[in-house]
């Protein structure tokens, strides 16, 4: 295997609070370890486009504690296709760039295993989502912190929503996965969460009207998980229509679910992740994604973290219900 010199650090898809802790400590670990550092700006793009520039221990003061990433994130369509992956690794050649650390969801790791498996680049990925949904590791970075500005979110929507009696649906961000809107749902104390593994036949909402809504309590907040046709919006609609006696409102609370100065969990996170990612190349490691399982570093292979499904423990919605009532 090529002797490997220099890594290319890049974060891409929908930026999450601790993605610059993660490339401080993948600099400052590779820096410790004898490797250069270049930090490559606007995801792919920026490699496919050279926007690259040299990393020095500064170049990451004071960043721990910012939201965000420093070096800007996209998804880029240039890098899906052959062509701009090509100019990608004459970027890396011209460059001197020997491995690549990708910190990024989904798409962001699919994009690595591919470029990984058609040129002799090793790339290790970080999950880097606010949306918990790669699998292999317990938790991704940023999730804690988006959980957490979701939860004082609702907080103070039950305050008005108490006061003047309402019944609230606050949809919440996880693209296909309900992480978010289950666990905030427990954290807030909310009456109802709506998310897309609830695969039972029931109508979610039936059920929650079902379970005798505000009986006992003279507020409701029910936390939905975004999705394009049945979103906070559908049912607030259907709830409007269906049972006109009660007061409904909507909150979408968008992207500020992604901001912020992350949690001292997803910094430790982001930190042993970003340590854990040079260990890897160290250890010859290509192809594969750090997580971290049971509090241990592990190597979870892209295909796996990419296809396997995270699945969300089913029991956390029996917690939802019975807490309640
Ligand atoms: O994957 C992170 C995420 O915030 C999802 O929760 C959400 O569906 C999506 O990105 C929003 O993307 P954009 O910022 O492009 O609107």
């Amino acid at each position: 295997m090529a002797r490997i010199n220099c890594i290319g650090i890049l974060t891409s898809g929908g930026d999450s609070p601790g993605m610059n802790a993660a490339i401080r400590a993948v600099t400052r670990s590779a820096i410790c370890n004898g490797f250069s550092v270049k930090g490559i700006y606007r995801g792919f793009d920026g490699l496919v486009n050279g926007d690259v520039k040299e990393f020095t221990t500064e170049s990451v003061s004071n960043i721990i504690s910012r939201g965000g990433t420093i070096l800007k994130s996209a998804r880029s369509k240039a890098f899906m296709t052959p062509e701009g992956r090509k100019q990608a690794y004459e970027t890396m050649q011209r460059e001197g760039i020997d491995a690549l650390v990708v910190i990024g969801g989904n798409g962001s790791l699919t994009g690595a295993r591919v470029f990984g498996e058609e040129y002799d680049v090793p790339c290790i990925g970080l999950p880097g989502t606010i949306d918990n949904d790669l699998y292999g590791t317990d938790l991704t970075i940023g999730y804690d912190t988006t959980l957490n500005t979701i939860m004082e979110c609702v907080d103070k929507i039950r305050d008005t929503a108490n006061s003047h009696e309402r019944i609230f649906f606050v949809e919440v961000m996880g693209r296909d996965a309900g992480f978010l809107a289950q666990n905030s749902a427990i954290a807030c104390g909310a009456e109802a969460a709506i998310i897309p593994e609830d695969d039972t036949d029931a109508d979610q909402l039936e059920h929650f009207i079902g379970r005798g809504i505000r009986k006992s309590k003279n507020s409701s907040i029910v936390i939905v998980s975004e999705s394009p046709k049945c979103g906070a919006m559908y049912y607030a609609e259907r709830v409007k229509k269906e049972y006109p006696q009660y007061d409904v409102r909507v909150s979408i609370l968008g992207h500020l679910q992604r901001g912020g100065s992350p949690s001292a969990r997803d910094r430790i996170l982001a930190s042993r992740l970003g340590a854990g990612a040079i260990d890897a190349i160290l250890a010859g490691q290509r192809n594969v994604m750090i997580g971290i399982q049971n509090d241990q570093v592990v190597y979870v292979p892209f295909t796996e973290a990419v296809h396997s499904e995270k699945v969300l423990n089913k029991r956390l919605i029996k917690v939802l219900d019975e807490l309640s009532i």
